[in-house]
């Protein structure tokens, strides 16, 4: 007993030597977006790398206090980020954004993102670092419009790990050969429900071509020029977008649509979440108080709520006065003549609220997080997608069964069709079931997906970048990688056979018709 026992503790001791001190890497985690989300999720990632006994720097928009023991956690802190972000969206109504059609919506987002990649090039703390010629085991950089930070990992001499927030799609596929299926993988802004039609998926060829173009000739040569503007000596641009080491995907099989994922294509979703709280005291006695159910609507940390339109607003209003449940409405304002059972907060520890009991749905703008969320939970949703990757967020949804989605700019978006979904989403229980069932699939995983994340990031470091990881696909020119050389090879000499098979029935021909004639005079 006494043996086992010391021989237990010698192998957790030992388990503790390897993972504190053989494994302690110096990691960078560069992660510039201001908004909430980005926030939750670069710090539940680093710190969870510095609990596992790395030694964590995090390059961020966000000063916060967190301490973590084991390994130290040092933070730079991007100066007038935070302050601009909230300048910026004083004058911007994200509700509005839609005003944009998808094209011009990307070019004016990559507008704004290449300002803010070229402040981080110039900031204080980041050069302090950078001329302090400390290296690092890893570089971990959040893809968002911003290839050229990926400079950063040859500027430290780090492996390249990037951090994807939205999902596999082409922007991350391309960087490590990840297959983008234009078939059925709908492009990112699109709202094209699943499975698409063929005019979608026609649509959707183009869309992902345009994109593609735009990216070989506009978006990379301009960070290309971003890069060697502040680092001369780097290498070119499609030498460092294309040595990814490994991409972390902020998605599941249980919050996203399944598409097929190269080896050092890592689905973490989740990672975020912790086990829930004891909720705000308010919050708690309003939900216990729920006999017939709550449910929670919040449209995320970005969309205000004193942006959206009187009509909008007095819709909810006027449906949710009709209802039973008590709504539980994040806001930013104060909304005057609210019935009892309508409680508006500030703010609310979404995931805790979302374990509530009493909580039967949840009124979401269809971000990654708050999918996710709900799914760990079996919580069905009603998404009300206004920009981005939203639309398609919702799509999945109602394609796995446990949400429906009414498009925040449709025309046909009425106190009507509000109403029916509402009463369709509560009083049809499939949905539920289909909650529960993703919810069951999304905790069915052999690691926790934080912890899988801090294996691969060691897993990286240990096999020195993974290169036996990356696919051939990577490093073949497009024209070879969709085979166009092979198949216009191939078509070229079905022509050249064609016309000799022609001209060879033409000759036979001929020769049979002189016969004949012949044959006739004769
Ligand atoms: C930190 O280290 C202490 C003692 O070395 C240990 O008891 C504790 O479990 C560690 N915490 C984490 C989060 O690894
Ligand atoms: C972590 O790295 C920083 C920067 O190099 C260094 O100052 C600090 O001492 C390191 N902490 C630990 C616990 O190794
Ligand atoms: C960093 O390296 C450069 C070039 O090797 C050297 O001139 C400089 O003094 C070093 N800085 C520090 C803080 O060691
Ligand atoms: C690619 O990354 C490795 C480390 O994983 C580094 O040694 C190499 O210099 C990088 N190459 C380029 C072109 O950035
Ligand atoms: C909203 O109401 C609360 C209390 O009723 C008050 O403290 C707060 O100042 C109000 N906020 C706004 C923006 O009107």
């Amino acid at each position: 007993m006494h043996l086992k026992l010391s021989l237990y503790s010698l192998t957790i001791w030992l388990f503790h030597l390897l993972i504190l001190e053989g494994e302690s890497s110096k990691i960078l985690g560069v992660f510039p977006t201001v908004g909430g989300s980005h926030y939750i999720m670069s710090h539940s990632l680093m710190k969870g790398l510095a609990e596992a006994g790395n030694n964590v720097t995090i390059i961020s928009p966000h000063a916060d206090n967190t301490l973590v023991k084991n390994g130290s956690y040092t933070r730079i802190v991007l100066k007038g980020f935070a302050e601009n972000y909230q300048n910026d969206m004083k004058h911007l109504n994200l509700f509005e954004v839609k005003d944009f059609n998808n094209h011009n919506q990307e070019a004016i987002f990559q507008k704004y993102m290449y300002q803010k990649t070229e402040m981080i090039f110039r900031d204080e703390g980041v050069w302090k670092l950078i001329e302090s010629n400390e290296t690092f085991d890893a570089v971990i950089v959040e893809q968002f419009s911003n290839d050229a930070l990926k400079v950063l990992a040859n500027v430290f001499g780090g492996h390249l790990i990037v951090f994807d927030p939205i999902g596999p799609f082409n922007f991350v596929n391309r960087l490590i050969g990840n297959p983008t299926m234009v078939s059925y993988n709908p492009q990112v802004v699109s709202t094209f429900p699943r499975p698409m039609s063929f005019k979608d998926r026609l649509h959707n060829l183009l869309l992902y071509s345009y994109e593609e173009v735009m990216n070989h000739f506009v978006f990379l040569p301009t960070q290309d020029r971003l890069v060697k503007k502040y680092f001369p000596g780097a290498p070119s641009i499609r030498d460092i977008t294309t040595n990814v080491s490994l991409v972390l995907l902020n998605s599941h099989e249980s919050t996203w649509q399944t598409v097929p994922l190269v080896p050092n294509a890592v689905p973490i979703g989740g990672f975020h979440i912790a086990p829930p709280k004891e909720l705000p005291k308010e919050i708690k006695v309003f939900l216990d108080g729920a006999t017939n159910g709550a449910i929670l609507f919040s449209l995320g940390t970005n969309l205000k709520i004193s942006d959206m339109d009187e009509r909008r607003k007095s819709m909810f209003l006027n449906v949710f006065a009709k209802l039973d449940q008590r709504i539980l409405w994040k806001a930013d304002e104060n909304i005057s003549s609210l019935p009892p059972h309508v409680k508006i907060v500030r703010w609310l520890p979404q995931m805790d609220v979302l374990a509530h009991d009493s909580i039967k749905l949840f009124i979401t703008h269809g971000g990654l997080l708050s999918l996710t969320e709900s799914v760990y939970n079996g919580v069905p949703i009603l998404a009300i997608p206004v920009y981005g990757d939203q639309a398609t967020n919702a799509n999945n949804a109602v394609k796995a069964g446990f949400g429906l989605s009414i498009n925040y700019h449709d025309p046909d978006f009425n106190e009507d069709k509000l109403m029916l979904s509402i009463t369709e989403l509560l009083r049809n229980n499939q949905y539920k079931t289909n909650a529960l069932k993703l919810s069951k699939v999304y905790h069915d995983r052999p690691v926790n997906p934080l912890d899988l994340a801090v294996y691969w990031v060691n897993f990286v470091i240990q096999h020195n970048g993974a290169p036996h990881l990356r696919v051939d696909g990577l490093y073949l020119h497009w024209y070879q990688y969709l085979l166009i050389d092979v198949i216009a090879y191939i078509f070229i000499q079905l022509i050249v056979v064609a016309m000799l098979l022609t001209l060879f029935l033409k000759f036979v021909l001929k020769a049979t018709i002189r016969r004949n004639k012949k044959m006739k005079q004769q």
